[in-house]
Formats: structure tokens, C-alpha cells, sequence
């Protein structure tokens, strides 16, 4: 496995690859890597011949009063992990490197990134669109593997690669959880014991309005109500959003009839923001 820092070497090694008939998969990450990271490792590595990851702690998409200062840097042990999943190359830019001195060109996907987390985080999918599409730009590859994790992050990567004619397919590969439900996140580290046990209560706020739409309820304002009833029972929970959405739009629906909906919850822990979805 190759690891490079700049956009000529990865360029080349692309085309040595594309020489050779093999197919270009990626996975973009900002490091810290976990087995959700490198469940999508693996998923890449399945749909193409090559895979590349990045690592690449993006500035332009935390705010001022986020964590990118103390946001974790692991390189040895993501190396490591990148190479037992299958990664081919990692590439890990400097950002002084690959943000061009006075760089002022955004890329901006208005509506769907304007509720959820875009209302609590301003700015953090105009950072996310525009680092992945310089990434994208970048890598060229055919497929590039996303987790449902980040379900509006997602959204927004699908509609961006629509909008602007990106040549890549987008997979979107299942949330990896911790044995006891609560979904992986390279920000559970910073969690105690207790914390991720308190954490439980985001999947079984979700398993609530689930079990409600398997009895037949659509109403959201009930899904919604059956699922703050659960967090709000776990007062170390400080919920920020817990919203009933249209998959399509992120945005907020009155009922689920007929539609594919995702239950979305935001939650501070102490310190720590945890986001997850589910289907409805
Ligand atoms: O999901 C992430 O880790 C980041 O938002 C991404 C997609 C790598 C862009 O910096």
C-alpha cells in the first residue's frame, strides 16, 4: 500500500492503475479510523480493483467553536487499518497543499443541507461539498463508498454529484454499531464507559418510532413524540434535533405514508455531538 501526499503522485499512481484495467474505488475520511471506516474499506475493495482512502482532516468544514484542533490524528494505526481492509493508496494532503493559497470557489447544495445539522452547523456542508468535490476531482473514481452514518452528509454528496455531472457512482454502506447498538464514530472516544452506555438511548429512541410504523402508525408528530419520550428519559442526553424526514429531501414530513422516511437525531453527551438515523 502507497501512501502519498500530493495530487501529482496520487494522479500518477490513478493511472498507472487505469493502465493496468483495473477499476478506482474511494473512500474519503478524515482519519481516526474505525470499524465503520473500514467496513467501507472492505465494500470498496469489493466493487473495484483499486482502492484509495483519503485522510484529510478537512478545515473548511468545522466551525469556530468545533473540535478541529483537538479532532483525533492517528495516523500509524490508520495506516495499519487501511491496509488490512485492502486500501491501495491512502492520500493525505497537507491542507496547505490542498487548499490553494486564496482559494475562494465553494461548493454550496442549497435546501437539503439547510435543516437537521446544517441548522446547528452553518457552514459544514458548504465545507463537506467542497472538499469532497476537490476530492473527487482528484481521485477520479468510479465508485466512491459513503456511510449511512452521516445520512444527511450523504444526501448532499448525491445531489452535488447529480447537480454538477460528477463521473462517479455513489454507495451508500450500512452503519456499523457497537455491541451495545450505539453507532461507531470516531468521536466515541471521547465518550467514558457510563457515556456510551447513556449513548443507548439514541437507538432506542429510533427502535421506538420504529415499532410504532410496524403497528401501522404514519403520523410523524407520534413517531416523533414516541422517540423524544425515550431520549428525554436519559437525561445526560441533550437532544438537538430529533426529526422525521423524507430520505429524498431531509426535509421535516407530517406523515411517512407513501414515502421513504428516516428518523434523524442530533444529542449532546457531556461534550460530545452524536448524530443517527434510521429507516421508517
Ligand atoms: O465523513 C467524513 O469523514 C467527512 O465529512 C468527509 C466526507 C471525509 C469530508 O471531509
Amino acid at each position: 500500500m502507497e501512501v502519498v501526499h500530493t495530487i501529482p503522485e496520487l494522479r500518477a499512481a490513478v493511472a498507472r492503475t487505469r493502465q493496468a484495467g483495473r477499476s478506482v474505488g474511494f473512500v474519503p475520511t478524515m482519519g481516526c479510523l474505525h470499524e465503520g471506516h473500514l467496513s467501507l474499506i472492505r465494500r470498496a475493495k469489493q466493487e473495484s480493483g483499486f482502492v484509495v482512502v483519503s485522510i484529510f482532516v478537512n478545515p473548511t468544514q468545522f466551525g469556530p467553536n468545533e473540535d478541529f484542533s483537538k479532532y483525533p490524528r492517528t495516523f500509524e494505526d490508520d495506516r495499519r487499518g487501511c491496509e488490512e481492509a485492502g486500501a491501495d493508496l491512502i492520500f493525505t494532503p497537507s491542507a496547505a497543499d490542498f487548499y490553494p493559497a486564496g482559494a475562494s470557489t465553494w461548493v454550496d447544495v442549497e435546501g437539503i443541507s439547510a435543516g437537521l445539522c446544517g441548522e446547528f452547523r452553518p457552514g459544514h456542508f458548504r465545507g463537506v461539498a467542497t472538499v469532497v468535490a476537490m476530492l473527487f476531482n482528484a481521485v477520479q473514481a468510479d465508485v466512491a463508498v459513503f456511510g449511512r452514518k452521516d445520512l444527511q452528509q450523504l444526501a448532499v454528496i448525491r445531489r452535488m454529484v447529480r447537480d454538477l455531472h460528477f463521473p462517479v457512482r455513489i454507495l451508500a454502506h450500512e452503519t456499523i454499531r457497537e455491541p451495545n447498538g450505539v453507532a461507531m464514530s470516531s468521536r466515541n472516544r471521547y465518550l467514558t464507559a457510563e457515556q456510551l452506555t447513556q449513548a443507548t438511548a439514541i437507538p432506542a429512541a429510533m427502535e421506538a418510532a420504529k415499532a410504532l410504523v410496524r403497528t401501522g402508525v404514519t403520523d410523524a408528530t407520534r413517531l416523533q413524540a414516541a422517540a423524544q419520550a425515550v431520549l428525554a428519559a436519559q437525561p445526560a442526553l441533550k437532544p438537538q434535533y430529533c426529526e422525521i424526514v423524507d430520505l429524498a429531501t431531509m426535509a421535516p414530513v407530517t406523515s411517512t405514508a407513501g414515502k421513504s422516511c428516516a428518523i434523524a437525531i442530533a444529542c449532546h453527551l457531556g461534550a460530545t455531538r452524536l448524530i443517527d438515523n434510521a429507516d421508517l
